[in-house]
């Protein structure tokens, strides 16, 4: 094991210009370096290195980190291995704990199980390629499915021949331990000692550097008593809950194409990977699990599901699905058409045909959820409450309030019931979340950073945050959105179709005049921060580099806010995206109707709270003694009806937002 003094010695030394430098040609920028980023196609820079930081970030793709996080990206090494690179580019000697004999060992078994099946899988693929038997059984096999050498030699496809000694006795003469192939399920533990897989051709399954993990095999002929596909146990090398078939092979191109599909088996993977669709991959030997979605997470959140059109099984895996909204995927489903899977689909459709498939038929898991849901449901009103909850359950799963918004009133559409049913339904979901969580969102930081950072730092994250309602929360998440916006959209021009002619108005000049217009200050101290430097920026006319500013803001509270809304860069809502940052017409009117909705949720929220403080300073007043002194008695009743007149005021503006807010729907 590497030493803690190493690995700090280590990071000292890295310079991330250096290290990015080696794979990306790097142009000096203001203090920072740009080039083009090395995880995803581009034409035009947007991979920011910051020497003064030590970080990098892609403004494209939302890949960040420092110089470790890079290396181990790009060479997809493990994080000693990438400490091991950094200091022999540096010349630093590395000092190794001693591992414990246990440890020792351990290791050693592990490596071992590892190498035992590398050559089990070479064996297996020699037996096919190079045994008249494997030939006719596999190799033909294979073939007739359509699939290319190349694409049977990318997955290291192969064959178990019908001996049942066969891999026993080849691993005897290479004098690798029974008990080694027993624990890897390639031998039988009884007393026969048999070979597990015969007759079988063999898939392998690697793991995310290539290694292989274990194997699954499907048999040729039907034989009664035998399974379809027999898949190896798990073991110290295979947990089946953190893998996925085809990872190997997909990660650089759903890194690239910035999604992933996902498949039921193996072949669907191969065929799909054969047509050209190589950003695709399946849970293997189980169903999918919150850790295989966690890995697909570290490369995209966009997950696309691929299914053949039987609603049973759909249905059955509803479930699964949810736990991809809960862990922030973007879900969305093909289906196919009757009697065809991923994989017979393929082989019949070109390319091309296939990839077009794909995106005309993609729509929303939710969207899809409620219509299947529905035609089952039928007229039964009973059935369609049933429906009804069903959907919130998966709607609350939604973090991000306003891609919620969204649909929730497309799927109270499509359900034909009004939107505040669905709402409720949602509302109490999310309460009882909120109610079990302990520790506000705000206040939830690192610890140990908390305290290197500065006053202004501690002074925000220290507000005492009561346990907040549920309408609080909405109000929170609603600011934040419309700070979300500013930053995200802060720069783009708008136009508004009845003042023809007139210059367009920058985004952010048009948020600050509406909250300026009604003198609308944000409450949430986070926003409040955001809104600081916004005002500073428009003032300044700095709109160009508007991120840049804020992933440098010298609050940390601030920084990670601004890398959480660059998470998912160019989304204003789950119908439309911006490509290329370039806005066109229809966008340009859905940004400004955004814009414009979100603005008044915003104000209406604030006015609302005022209100509410209003009414209970009147009411404070009221409840005290009447003053003997009549001079004073007037005073109050002054204050009163001043309070009064407020209130007044408030409600008169909140009647006419609400009229607006009517007006304003967005599609
Ligand atoms: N599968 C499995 N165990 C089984 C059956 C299926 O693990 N007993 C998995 C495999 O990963 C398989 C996937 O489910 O690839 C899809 O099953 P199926 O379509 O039945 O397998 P194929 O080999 O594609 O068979 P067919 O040629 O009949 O489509
Ligand atoms: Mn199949």
């Amino acid at each position: 094991m590497i030493t803690p003094d190493t690995i700090q010695r280590v990071r000292d030394a890295a310079r991330i210009e250096e290290v990015v430098g080696d794979f990306v040609r790097l142009r000096r920028r203001g203090s920072n370096l740009i080039g083009l980023c090395p995880f995803h196609n581009e034409k035009s820079p947007s991979f920011s290195v910051s020497p003064a930081k030590g970080i990098y970030k892609c403004f494209g793709c939302g890949k960040a980190g420092d110089s470790l996080r890079f290396l181990m990206d790009i060479d997809q090494l493990s994080y000693p291995d990438a400490i091991r690179k950094l200091a022999d580019k540096y010349g630093i000697e590395i000092e190794e704990r001693e591992q414990s004999p246990e440890e020792q060992e351990q290791a050693q078994i592990k490596e071992t199980l590892f190498q035992v099946n590398e050559v089990v899988a070479q064996w297996f693929q020699e037996q096919m390629w190079e045994t008249e038997e494997g030939q006719i059984a596999a190799l033909s096999y294979f073939r007739e499915r359509g699939f290319t050498d190349e694409t049977i030699r990318t997955f290291r496809l192969g064959y178990a021949p019908k001996s049942w000694t066969g891999l026993g006795d080849f691993a005897k003469e290479k004098g690798y331990k029974e008990e080694y192939l027993q624990t890897l399920g390639l031998i039988s533990k009884s007393e026969r000692k048999t070979d597990v897989f015969r007759e079988r051709v063999m898939f392998p399954i690697l793991g995310t550097s290539g290694r292989v993990l274990g194997f699954g095999g499907r048999y040729l002929v039907k034989k009664e008593n035998s399974p379809k596909y027999i898949n190896s146990p798990e073991s110290e090398i295979y947990q089946k809950r953190e893998v996925l078939y085809g990872l190997f092979q997909a990660k650089q191109s759903i890194i690239k194409e910035d999604e992933c599909y996902l498949v039921e088996g193996y072949t669907d993977v191969i065929s799909l990977f054969q047509a050209g669709i190589s950003n695709v991959v399946s849970s293997s030997g189980t169903s999918l699990t919150s850790e295989q979605i966690r890995i697909i997470r570290r490369f995209t959140k966009k997950v696309t599901l691929l299914y053949d059109g039987d609603a049973a099984g759909i249905n059955a895996s509803f479930r699964g699905i949810d736990m991809l909204l809960e862990e922030g995927m973007e879900v969305r489903v093909v289906l196919f058409p009757d009697g065809d899977d991923p994989d017979s689909f393929a082989r019949k459709t070109g390319t091309d045909a296939l990839k077009a498939f794909l995106q005309e038929q993609a729509q929303n898991f939710l969207a899809f959820k409620a219509n299947i849901l529905m035609r089952e449901a039928g007229a039964d009103p009973l059935k369609k409450a049933e429906v009804l909850r069903q959907m919130a359950d998966s709607l609350a799963l939604i973090r991000e309030n306003f891609t919620r918004l969204t649909l929730v009133q497309d799927c109270a559409q499509r359900m034909d019931v009004p939107e505040e049913m669905l709402v409720s339904e949602i509302n109490k979901r999310i309460r009882k979340r909120i109610s079990e969580r302990k520790t506000p969102e705000l206040n939830a930081a690192n610890p140990e950073a908390e305290e290197q950072q500065g006053t202004a730092e501690s002074e925000l994250s220290s507000i005492p945050e009561p346990a907040k309602s549920h309408k609080q929360v909405q109000h929170d998440t609603a600011q934040m959105e419309l700070i979300r916006l500013s930053v995200l959209y802060g720069n783009h021009d708008i136009y508004f179709p009845d003042a023809e002619g007139e210059e367009p108005l920058k985004a952010l000049t048009f948020i600050l005049d509406e909250l300026a217009k009604d003198d609308i200050q944000l409450p949430n101290p986070l926003a409040q921060q955001f809104l600081i430097t916004l005002d500073a920026i428009d003032e300044e006319g700095r709109w160009d580099d508007l991120h840049g500013v804020f992933i440098g803001h010298e609050l940390e509270a601030v920084r990670n806010a601004t890398l959480d809304f660059l998470q998912s860069p160019y989304q204003l809502s789950q119908y439309w995206e911006v490509r290329h940052n370039i806005l066109t017409d229809k966008e340009d009117t859905l940004l400004r109707k955004t814009l414009t909705h979100i603005l008044i949720s915003v104000k209406m929220n604030v006015l609302l709270e005022r209100a509410d403080l209003g009414r209970e300073r009147l009411k404070n007043i009221q409840q005290e003694p009447k003053e003997a002194d009549p001079e004073a008695q007037a005073q109050r009743t002054a204050t009163e009806l001043e309070i009064l007149a407020e209130i007044h005021r408030n409600q008169q503006l909140i009647a006419r937002f609400a009229a607006e807010l009517s007006r304003v729907i967005i599609r």
